[in-house]
């Protein structure tokens, strides 16, 4: 069995790792992983520590696959409301639809018994005010939130501009291969933005017959290139995990016009493999990675292309 995941998961892959180890479905053990990220307020970019759109208010993303009957659940847009990958798990399990949004979402999750929550940290609140107040004029100020919100939505970006997310990845010979995701998106993203996160073939895929594979960092490249459906099909028409890989990377390099920025690509294969590449994105990228037969989870580094 391996179990891998980007750095952010640093909160809750051990959980998940002891989990699996104690018998857990591959999701249920990310699941419960990928909560205690999002309950972590130092993970910037997931959860309570995740930053607003630019109306102040946190919207999450999450989505789950079951790469052995290929079931997917999705949540996007969904306000006042952790765990969200938990939620994105029981749209799968509950209902006969893949993905919830916004108001639906949050409906969902109130009759299935998660409650409201308050996700705004105070300290989030106000840099988003002040990152925000230095964009408008002191009409907009006083008009606000009853402005144009558009021209503002290339200004800002979080402090760490990283558009990031966490994503893991799980495969084990019995129990098939299966991956699962969470974030709160794009700093001071347009309200209702999707990132990736929640859409299957772009932030994640997985196939227990040949792999899966998870994105982090710029959603608005890997939804237009479909980049974690383009590996696992490309696994199927035999390419190795490494030329997969590659051809996905191809894809984003092709990409000319539009939003462009980085892309971390985490990937897995039937045959025990794993591959982690960054594409363009600033400063070191590392993963998570545990194994049968290792006492700890390592951090490792992603390979640079
Ligand atoms: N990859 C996360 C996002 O684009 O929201």
């Amino acid at each position: 069995m391996l179990l891998l995941a980007n750095a952010e998961a640093w909160a809750g892959f051990a959980t998940s790792v002891d989990l699996l180890k104690k018998g857990d479905t591959s999701l249920d053990a990310m699941v419960a992983g990928i909560a205690k990220v999002e309950q972590e307020e130092k993970v910037r970019s997931v959860g309570y520590g995740g930053w607003p759109n630019m109306l102040g208010r946190m919207e999450f993303d999450a989505g789950v696959m079951d790469g052995t009957t290929r079931e997917v659940g999705a949540v996007g847009a969904v306000p006042d409301t952790i765990p969200v990958a938990r939620l994105a798990l029981e749209v799968m399990r509950r209902l006969p639809h893949v993905m919830l949004t916004g108001d639906g979402a949050r409906r969902f999750a109130t009759e299935i018994g998660m409650p409201h929550d308050e996700t705004l940290l105070d300290d989030s609140r106000r840099v988003w005010w002040e990152r925000l107040e230095k964009e408008l004029s002191p009409e907009d100020i006083r008009r606000f939130p009853d402005i144009p919100l558009a021209p503002l939505s290339r200004t800002i970006t979080d402090p760490e501009r990283v558009r990031d997310t966490t994503v893991f990845l799980c495969a084990d010979p019995a129990r098939g291969i299966h991956a699962a995701t969470s974030t709160s998106g794009w700093a001071w993203k347009y309200p209702g933005r999707l990132g990736d996160s929640p859409i299957p073939g772009a932030g994640f895929y997985a196939d227990s017959r040949y792999g899966a594979a998870a994105c982090t960092h710029t959603g608005e490249m890997t939804m237009r290139c479909g980049t974690a459906r383009t590996i696992v099909l490309a696994l199927k028409l035999g390419y190795s995990l490494r030329d997969a890989v590659q051809l996905a990377v191809d894809e984003l390099a092709d990409l000319t016009d539009g939003f462009l920025a980085g892309v971390v690509i985490h990937a897995v294969d039937a045959k025990g493999g794993h591959e982690v590449v960054n594409f363009r994105c600033e400063g070191e990228i590392r993963f998570w990675f545990w194994e049968d037969g290792m006492a700890e989870p390592e951090l490792r580094p992603a390979r640079e292309l």
